[in-house]
Formats: structure tokens, sequence, C-alpha cells
């Protein structure tokens, strides 16, 4: 079956964050919102026949995760990734954010630090602060365009009150998808000086033809028994708002404290339409996302090009997966305030700042290219003809 993704659903008025809410995220109404990490795109169609299906039987008390959904998430894992886990690794989560805050929570004091590859996702920094514990940066490296972990510096700085870090894999914003090398390596330092590592894999299923993804955990037993890794269908299928995901635990000391703080918080149980729609689209949504990947990809060779030939200041880092790209505006020269009112209120497309990504994000902007071809063209010629103007009063 073809899956068009080029026909735009109006999603306005739909209590959609990305669409309804730019008011508020962004200080106007009348702007292409390019933002938060959710895509345009409507969800396979498995995955809406067996919501309504669920649907129409019309009880909603509590519901439990059953064998058949834990089984599709572990072939999953099994045929995308070539990982094999077993039954009881897995737990539950109402997302991966919830899981990191817990996980920081527990397996953390006050105080302690935790360190993360900056630029990188925004909310990282909030949940670990928000756990009254202390953010410590590993920036990334910038080299030739492409972004590369900066080992060398982490082996010689590591600060002895890190106790655990976040890997972000593959790596909002900036689109890595980490190698076996780099993946290995990180993990030997941070064995070696008793740093647990928590491996957020929420974007794993979107590397990009010539890119492959590779589970943290499944490099080595050693690396399995000190990782706690993060997965959701959110970001593969746009189920971002079914609230459901898992974290894979094969230590069982960690395991066990991961339930009890789980059920301490009363945060264990799970949602009818959440397990319902991710064990549709683990079961029959691959070749939706094979689609929606090179749909993807697609836009963004669109955005390659018309940056390179249309406006050669702005340079795109290329991604090797997820839906987002990450914009060099340095050369522009305009200050992160000023960046986000070219774009926002001169070009009318609302994109995410990179500034909020960490120290290193400044003079970049983080751009989400899973919409209609046509809505991201649109976007592109509004964001020339305001670097046209821009210059023209210069
Ligand atoms: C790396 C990363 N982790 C976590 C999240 C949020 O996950 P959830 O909605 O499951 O809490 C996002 C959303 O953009 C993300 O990019």
């Amino acid at each position: 079956m073809d899956y068009n993704f080029d026909k735009p659903i109006n999603r306005r008025n739909s209590a959609c964050l990305k669409w309804d809410n730019l008011e508020s995220s962004h200080g106007t109404q009348d702007a292409i919102p390019m933002w938060v990490a959710d895509m345009d795109f409507a969800s396979p169609p498995a995955v809406t026949e067996a919501l309504k299906q669920r649907c129409e039987h019309g009880v909603y008390g509590y519901s439990v995760r059953m064998d058949t959904y834990v089984q599709a998430i572990m072939d999953w894992l099994e045929r995308r990734h070539q990982w094999t886990i077993k039954k009881e690794w897995l737990s539950h989560s109402s997302g991966v954010l919830p899981s990191l805050s817990l996980i920081i929570h527990a397996f953390t004091k006050p105080g302690d630090k935790v360190l993360v590859q900056s630029p990188v996702y925004h909310n990282f920094y909030r949940v670990i602060k928000a756990q009254g514990r202390e953010v410590a940066v590993n920036p990334l490296k910038l080299a030739n365009g492409r972004y590369v972990m900066d080992l060398d510096h982490l082996e010689e700085n590591l600060d002895p009150s890190v106790r655990m870090i976040i890997l972000c894999s593959p790596h909002n914003p900036v689109g890595r998808v980490w190698s076996r090398e780099e993946l290995t390596r990180l993990g030997e330092i941070c064995l070696k000086r008793g740093v647990m590592v928590v491996s957020d894999e929420i974007h794993s299923d979107l590397a990009h033809q010539g890119s492959k993804h590779i589970p943290f955990a499944s490099i080595s037993p050693e690396f399995a028994e000190h990782s706690i890794t993060c997965i959701a269908p959110s970001k593969t299928f746009n189920l971002m708002d079914q609230h459901t995901s898992s974290v894979i635990i094969s230590n069982p000391k960690w395991r066990n404290a991961y339930n009890q703080a789980m059920y301490d918080l009363s945060l264990a149980a799970p949602n009818t339409f959440g397990i319902i729609a991710t064990e549709a689209a683990y079961r029959h949504g691959e070749e939706w996302l094979t689609q929606m990947l090179q749909y993807v990809e697609g836009n963004v060779e669109l955005v390659m090009q018309f940056m390179k030939q249309r406006i050669p200041a702005i340079k795109p880092v290329q991604p090797e997966g997820t839906f987002l790209i990450w914009l060099d505006c340095r050369e522009l020269e305009l200050s992160d305030e000023d960046l986000e009112q070219f774009f926002t209120h001169e070009a009318k497309v609302a994109l995410s700042t990179g500034i909020q990504f960490g120290a290193e994000g400044s003079g970049f902007m983080r751009m989400n290219v899973a919409c209609s071809r046509s809505l991201l063209e649109q976007a592109l010629l509004q964001i020339e003809a305001a670097m046209r103007t821009r210059l023209g009063s210069e």
C-alpha cells in the first residue's frame, strides 16, 4: 500500500500543541509551526483501525499489559535492531521524560551530577534540575559540518561527582546516529568511572538510509548490566499523546528499584489506548515507517539543496536520523533573540531556538520537517523572502 504524506492534514482546532498553541509558544498565530517534535502525518492506518475497534468496545476500565503487547515490543527490537531482550527486562512508563525523572530520582542523590552532551534535548536540563541534581556538560564537537562526541575531553575532565549520563541516541537536535565505536568508547569510560548510562533511544527507529542505530545495551552484556534504555513508539509512529513507552533494564537490582519507584509513585498503570496503539504500530506499521522515512529524507534533501543554492548563509547540518534539522545560522551574525525574531516574525516560520539546547546551541535553530512537502516549500520561500527584505534594508 502507498501512503500519501503529501496531502496536508488540517491540525488546527484539534487541541494540537504544535498548531493551536502558537500564540503562547511563539507569540503569534501567524507562522508555519515547525517546532515541537511531532509529525503532521496521520499514524499508520492499522493503528487507527485498532483504536476504533477498541473504542467501540465501550468499556474503558483499568487495563493491563497483555503478553501480546510485550511480545510485540520484543519482536520489534529483534527485527529492527537485532536486539534480543528478555520479557522481564521490560517495564512500563507513560513517556520517556517521566521515566528519566524517575530514574534520576531513584538512582542519584541530591547534589550528584548528571552529564549530558550539549547541544542536547532541552528537557534533559529541566528534569535533572527539577530533581535537585546538577547538570554536567561534555559538549559535542562540530568538525567539518558533523558532530562527534568529544570523548578525549570526557575522559580527561570527568568530574567524580558525575553519577549518571543521559545519552541521546540518536541525538536530538543534531541528528547523529552514533557509531558502534563511539558508543563502545563512551560505555568503556562510563563503566571504568562508575557512571550509570541512561540511553534515551526515543529516536532509534528513525535512522536514515545508510545509518544504523545500535542500542547501547546490545553492545555487550556489561553495557546492558550498567545501563537503562528508554524506548517509545511515539516519535516513530506519531503517537506522542498516547503516553506509552518502555524502559529496558537487564540488571535485576536496578529493575526492582525502578519498578518499586514506579509503584511507590503510583505511575505503573498503563492506559488502554496507548497499549493498543503501540501493539498495532509495532506489529503492522513497519511499511508505513519505511515510506514515512523516505518522505522525510526527501524533505531533508530539499532543505539541504535549497539552503545551499538560495540561502548559503544558513548551513543545515546533515542529519543521519530523526525528522529534525539543525540549522547553523551563525553566519547571519544575529543574537539568539534576533534570530528568533527573524524566523518567527519576519519569515513567519516557528522553529525551536538553538539556545534552549544549551550554550553550544547559540546561533542555531532546529527545524522539524515532518510535514507535507508543500508546507515545507512554503516555509523555505518565506525564509528566503524575509532574508531578502533584511539584506535590502541594511
Ligand atoms: C530525546 C527525547 N527524549 C524524550 C522526548 C520526550 O519524550 P516523551 O514525550 O515520551 O516524554 C523527546 C521529545 O522530543 C526527545 O526528543
